[in-house]
């Protein structure tokens, strides 16, 4: 068996069983992200509690790399303090899926990152405002 069929295996399993699936009422900051490629959406919510990502949900529209991408990064953020969030790259995002991924399907898998990369900002920004 090859190492592509486990991690297949992996994000398949996170597609069928997508963690953190849903909304968040009243979230601190919350987005709606479009892949330009293909039109499809995620929805996400998250709370932010003492500098850290206490509560992060999702509602994902898209193909099995979308939401199984985000359901990966909603596991690997939760409890983590922005900061450590904001040094988290690309790379380090689709080498967690532990797939080789052409450019149309890294599209896919970094859609749930830039709608969290920009609600970080968002909230940031609204810090920096109030001080
Ligand atoms: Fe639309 Fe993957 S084909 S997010």
């Amino acid at each position: 068996m090859s190492d592509d069929i486990i991690y297949s295996a992996i994000i398949d399993e996170h597609y069928q069983e997508p963690r953190n699936f849903g909304k968040i009422e009243n979230p601190d900051e919350q987005i709606m992200e479009t892949n330009p490629t293909c039109g499809d959406t995620i929805a996400m919510y998250v709370r932010i509690n003492d500098g850290r990502v206490s509560d992060i949900k999702y509602v994902a529209k898209g193909c099995l790399i979308s939401v199984a991408a985000a359901s990966i990064l909603s596991e690997n953020v939760e409890g983590k303090r922005i900061e450590e969030i904001e040094t988290m790259n690309k790379k380090d995002v689709l080498g967690n899926l532990g797939l080789e991924l052409g450019p149309a399907r890294e599209k896919c898998a970094l859609l749930s990152y830039d709608a969290l990369m920009k609600m970080i900002r968002d909230y940031k920004g609204k810090s920096e405002d109030r001080t």
